[in-house]
């Protein structure tokens, strides 16, 4: 699986957001060690605090289907269908991943990797 694949899956999950609120679908595709690929879309709610970020819903699927070590994940987030453009994940995204991830991690966008070790280099763990 490439870079370039899993971020096309992230695309592709995206087309399932329910964005009815903001407009902004947002898809994920988390690689597990295992090579499997879970994805996920944001999930908005009238009640807006409950919207539930793509990111999340990708590693809460894989979590609750026994996964816990990954290797990467790409999102992709669009207001208009334009995929081009990087987005980068939430400070609660960031911290979910740090539960399951080390440093290393690969968050993969449109035009580039980074490592969680970049997008969040002090971490809360308990
Ligand atoms: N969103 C994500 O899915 N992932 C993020 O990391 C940041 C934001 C979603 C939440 C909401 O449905 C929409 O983008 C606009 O904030």
């Amino acid at each position: 699986m490439t870079d370039r694949e899993l971020f096309d899956l992230a695309v592709k999950a995206a087309g399932s957001s329910y964005c009815k609120y903001s407009g902004f679908s947002v898809g994920a595709a988390l690689l597990c060690d295992s090579g499997e690929v879970f994805t996920g879309c944001n999930i908005e709610n009238g009640s807006y605090p409950l919207t539930n970020c793509a990111e999340r819903t990708a590693i809460f699927k894989a979590v609750s289907e026994g996964k816990r070590s990954f290797e990467a994940i790409a999102i992709a987030g669009s207001p208009d269908g334009d995929f081009s453009k990087p987005c980068f994940p939430c400070g609660a995204c960031l911290q979910v991943m740090s539960e399951f991830c080390g440093g290393d991690f690969r968050i993969v966008l449109s035009d580039s990797e980074y490592k969680l070790d970049d997008l969040m280099p002090k971490r809360f763990k308990l």
